[in-house]
């Protein structure tokens, strides 16, 4: 895509500076402080990050070098043993955080468990044994497919401990969805519930594997917990009860010291092309970028209580409810259900029942508060919120007043964090204590990330201009390939076409204004974002296609003031087959089917054919022209036939 067309159009310019009271307690509160720091980082980064890794975590053997980067592969901390979970629970012990919660978890129908970080950590420790016990060893994978109860958390740890990659997917996901990505992976056992609770529903988790396991044959155990006590069948010989398994296992666990560069996870992630990327993540620089990050971005503070709304099945999940914030001994709380059930202000009477003190959300979820309506929200008084986050796609300043009004009652600063499933921690972003806040923007650089705004050719752009966001240096919690595909992930994010082999590509479209603050306009890929989530287009398409009326499909988005895009597809029926409603509702039910819900199109058109490149390549620039309802402005020179667009224009919907 040309530089012209990631220009950003925002005007806005209202500033607003940190209070002197939130200054004052803040953990980095001194302007000259964030510089100096920053500037050691990306400068000096080794010396940086050896201070850091030596600060922060608990070392079994200590490392010999900080990096060694051979571009696009790093090596941090090489020479280093530790345990993950060790890190996270272990090491409270014998300290004022043993006895402090360290999960408040609310499920949806109300109830309520408080789990102390003792207590976490002898569910670990049982649940370590039970993945022994079934014959899982360090570096097997583990899919977990769970409703956002504190399981998933004791099932990601208890694979830490053990050495064991988890591959968390979230419980949306069809089981399609699920079966794909198990097998990629080739996981040996996985771990679900009988159901979870969503809009006073059962969401029947344990349905949705049997069917996803009838093509995957890697696994050899379903481990189920019991949620909702729906009816399952257990099949013999492979499915367990979590709460038999657990029955007498022993409440101490010897860890054992993995690798810094031990496998962690692997999360999958939509691409433009294709199956969806394992993005893997390895231990010690993961943990370090997660927990300093989430002690500086989020100020956090013994008693603080933190909530971040984002699934377990997202790395927001991965990285700012479990590692970076237990790492860090802070008190995380989590819910089971939906937003607006019963009502839509569950989420404001949370956060006065349980003293949230920090809120973590998404654009998305704002924009449906926005439109449920203000009095849901003054019902409530909020007063114990300090500080609030955005995270998933750019805030529209409209929405980013409203949150800053009326949740954060002008006291609480709002962190707009940039980040990817690939970085694995927050890159951009405001520290809430120094950085005056433009509302749209994410700001500045978090330490050792190198962010720059290139062309094309890989040229540093002037201030004011859109380019290509890219990351000129390596960072400790940065993904270290795909997983089995590493020529994948040389193509897909280091790209030669810069000129400089060793930039990553973060494949989103950004400018820099002229204080230096980052504002991001969006991807430059076809990959969607619905509600926060990317979707790849192709995915979508390939759902479609896989449906016996269709021909061929395109998936764009179209600027959704709701859900930041919503999704339209434009299809092609084979031939002799007449287009009608009830075809679309099946359409939309097949690809709920296939990918999940998520991915529904809000739209679909029936087109005789779709534009495409001589090659034969879907024009899907055009059809986001056509979906937004303007008219085709790019350029369509190397369209093979131009009546195609004509007649999609006359049949606007
Ligand atoms: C993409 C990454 C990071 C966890 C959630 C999504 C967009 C994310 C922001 C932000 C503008 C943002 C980018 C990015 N994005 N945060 N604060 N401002 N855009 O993780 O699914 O890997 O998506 O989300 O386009 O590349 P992800």
């Amino acid at each position: 895509m040309s530089n012209e067309t990631i220009i950003s159009v925002s005007r806005e310019n209202r500033i607003f500076r940190p209070s002197a009271e939130f200054q004052r307690q803040a953990n980095l509160g001194n302007q000259a402080t964030y510089k100096k720091l920053y500037a050691e980082s990306v400068n000096n980064p080794e010396r940086f990050w050896r201070t850091q890794a030596l600060k922060e975590l608990v070392w079994r053997k200590p490392f010999r070098d900080v990096l060694k980067w051979s571009p696009p592969h790093a090596k941090w901390f090489a020479g280093g043993k530790l345990n993950v979970a060790e890190n996270c629970l272990d090491r409270h012990m014998g300290t004022a955080r043993e006895n402090k919660a360290a999960i408040i978890f609310e499920g949806e129908p109300g109830d309520v468990r408080t789990i102390t970080y003792r207590q976490l950590l002898f569910h670990v420790n049982r649940l370590a044994h039970v993945f022994e016990n079934l014959g899982i060893v360090a570096g097997d994978r583990v899919a977990i497919y769970l409703p956002m109860v504190p399981e998933a958390i004791i099932a990601m740890l208890a694979c830490a401990r053990i050495g064991a990659v988890h591959t968390v997917v979230f419980g949306g996901f069809s089981a399609e969805a699920l079966k794909d990505r198990i097998n990629d992976c080739k996981a040996r056992l996985v771990i679900t519930a009988d159901g979870g609770w969503r809009r006073g529903k059962v969401v029947e988790l344990k349905a949705t594997v049997d069917k996803a396991l009838e093509g995957a044959p890697s696994v050899q155990t379903v481990l189920v917990l019991r949620r909702c006590k729906n009816a399952v069948h257990m099949h013999n010989g492979r499915d367990v009860w979590w709460h038999e398994a657990w029955e007498g296992a022993p409440n101490r666990h010897e860890a054992k010291a993995f690798d810094s560069e031990h496998p962690l996870y692997i999360l999958y992630t939509s691409g433009s092309t294709g199956k969806p990327k394992g993005v893997l993540h390895t231990s010690a620089g993961y943990l370090l970028g997660a927990k300093l990050s989430a002690y500086y971005v989020f100020d956090l503070k013994e008693n603080d209580r933190y909530f971040c709304t984002a699934d377990i099945g997202w790395v927001t999940g991965h990285s700012y409810v479990v590692y970076g914030l237990l790492s860090n001994g802070a008190t995380v709380f989590i819910y089971e259900g939906a937003p607006n059930q019963p009502e839509p202000d569950r989420l404001w009477r949370m956060i006065d029942r349980h003293g949230i003190t920090i809120l973590y959300t998404a654009p998305t979820a704002i924009r449906a508060f926005m439109r449920w309506g203000d009095n849901y929200v003054l019902r409530h008084r909020l007063d114990s919120l300090r500080l609030l986050g955005s995270v998933g796609e750019p805030i529209n300043p409209e929405a980013w007043m409203w949150y800053y009004t009326l949740i954060g009652k002008k006291r609480c600063p709002i962190v707009d964090t940039w980040w990817q499933t690939e970085t694995g921690s927050i890159m951009i972003t405001p520290l809430p204590g120094v950085t005056p806040l433009k509302p749209g923007s994410g700001t500045l650089p978090f330490f050792g990330a190198a962010p720059k705004i290139v062309d094309d050719e890989g040229r540093e752009v002037p201030r004011n201009t859109g380019g290509k966001l890219v990351i000129t240096k390596p960072w400790p919690s940065m993904l270290r390939t795909l997983w089995g595909d590493d020529a994948r992930f040389r193509k897909a994010y280091w790209s030669p076409l810069l000129g400089n082999g060793d930039c990553y590509i973060t494949g989103d479209g950004a400018r820099q204004d002229k204080d230096g603050y980052f504002w991001i306009v969006g991807r430059i890929d076809d990959v969607l974002n619905v509600s926060g989530h990317r979707i790849g287009t192709a995915e979508i398409e390939s759902a479609l296609v896989s449906h016996h009326a269709v021909a061929e499909a395109a998936a764009v988005g179209k600027p959704d003031d709701l859900k930041g895009q919503s999704l339209v597809v434009f299809v092609t029926l084979k031939a002799g087959l007449q287009p009608c409603d009830k075809l679309k509702e099946e359409l939309r039910a097949h690809v709920g089917k296939e990918i999940g819900p998520i991915a529904k199109p809000d739209q679909i058109r029936f087109t005789a054919a779709l534009p495409k490149t001589r090659s034969g390549k879907i024009m899907r620039r055009i059809l986001k022209e056509i979906a937004a309802g303007g008219e085709v402005k790019g350029d369509t020179t190397t369209l093979e036939d131009f009546s195609v667009v004509t007649s999609l224009i006359a049949n606007e919907e």
